[in-house]
């Protein structure tokens, strides 16, 4: 039989996690599978792109579509005009895209007007908050592709009620789970909180860099003083990522948390050494969606400081919680009263570290 073509797209750093277990499943099925590999270039970072690709023995790009940063339109149209010739040429069976970044969108609305068959992975989840531009880029992508394969059980009632035909949605499970049960060993071999100083359970690990909390001079001044209020009772360590240095320092708040004692600001971290930060945390204070998964699978305090949530099963059953700069002070509090064994939840169903095969099977189908 000849094998399946898939073509794979990754853009930015949240897609590198994603793509890596189902290529590697499908490498493991021998010659079903001919794979590419697209990389749109949205980020081109070392710290954002290349650490991943060699950490996570990814294979290197195909096409390197080198299409950087500029607005949301820039962006999708230039990923669009660079990537349709690649698809042309290659002409698969199937695009596989993942998550909700601006590439993942672009490459489907390429893929959908030249009939190619598209499979999205993580599909279904919502926030319901279009201020978002990842919640603009789920819905499109998911009105788009043929395949829905989906983390939990709310991303299926969420395209059901969108009218989706049933027989596009496959329950699939969550893929960072894939990639966090194959690294873990490597990530606590990493000692990253040794390097920094931090005694296990003793700090707080920080992510921030979506645009509602970040791009705004009154909310980041609000989220440098109350990190640097945390700071003075449990230490902090922020990995920045490229979008929030450069506007703290617009908003010239850099120095101010650079000088704040207790307070390490840190380059952007590889997978293993931000997943060794995340389990030996006392909790984790973030908006990124990959962190709310990773702190429910390992059963550490998460508080993310956003209004809503695409990932509620990381709250009703594992160990996330929303927060905003008036509560932060006492939510922390809450997240850092020492659980019951007995009380630690148990990750969703399907969050196993075998959703990549359960997606080889779909595609085979
Ligand atoms: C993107 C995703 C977001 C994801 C995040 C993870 C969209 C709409 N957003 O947001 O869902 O959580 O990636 O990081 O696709 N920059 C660099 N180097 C890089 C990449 C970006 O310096 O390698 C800076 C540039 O100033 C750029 C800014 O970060 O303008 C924003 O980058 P962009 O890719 O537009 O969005 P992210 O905020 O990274």
């Amino acid at each position: 039989m000849a094998p399946l073509k898939v073509l794979h797209v990754v853009g930015a750093r949240p897609n590198f996690m994603k793509v890596a277990p189902i290529m590697r499943a499908m490498a493991a099925c021998g010659d079903r599978f001919a794979q590419r590999l697209v990389h749109t270039g949205q980020h081109y970072d070392e710290a954002m792109s290349q650490v991943f690709f060699d950490e996570l023995e990814l294979p290197r790009p195909d096409v390197n579509l080198e299409v950087g940063s500029g607005s949301h339109a820039w962006q999708t149209a230039q990923v669009m005009l660079r990537f349709e010739p690649v698809l042309l040429e290659f002409a698969p069976d199937w695009l596989l895209v993942v998550g909700d970044v601006n590439s993942t969108m672009a490459c489907t609305l390429v893929a959908a007007k030249l009939g190619v068959r598209v499979a999205h992975v993580e599909a279904g989840l919502r926030s319901f908050d279009r201020g978002m531009p990842e919640e603009i880029n789920r819905v499109v992508t998911d009105a788009l592709a043929d395949l829905l394969l989906t983390p939990s059980a709310d991303a299926d009632l969420n395209l059901r009620r969108e009218g989706i035909d049933e027989r596009r949605i496959r329950r699939v499970g969550n893929v960072m789970i894939d990639t966090l049960v194959h690294g873990l060993a490597k990530a606590r071999a990493r000692g990253a909180h040794e390097r920094l100083g931090l005694a296990p359970g003793r700090f707080v690990y920080v992510t921030l860099h979506r645009p509602s909390n970040v791009d705004d001079p009154v909310s980041l001044r609000r989220i440098s003083e109350c990190l640097a209020e945390v700071a003075a009772r449990t230490a902090v360590v922020f990995a920045v990522h490229p979008r929030t240095r450069q506007r703290l320092a617009d908003f010239a708040l850099l120095s101010r948390l650079e000088a704040a004692p207790e307070l390490r600001l840190v380059e952007p971290l590889g997978y293993h050494d931000s997943i060794c930060l995340t389990e030996k945390a006392a909790a984790v204070l973030t908006d990124s969606g990959g962190l709310q998964e990773e702190t429910t699978y390992l059963g550490v305090p998460c508080l993310t400081l956003r209004p809503n949530t695409e990932r509620p099963v990381t709250i009703s059953l594992g160990t996330n919680r929303l927060t905003t700069l008036e509560t932060l002070h006492a939510d922390l509090d809450a997240a850092l009263v020492p659980r019951a064994a007995a009380e630690r939840r148990q990750p969703p169903p399907l969050w196993d570290g075998h959703a990549a095969e359960r997606i080889v099977d779909a595609l085979l189908g």
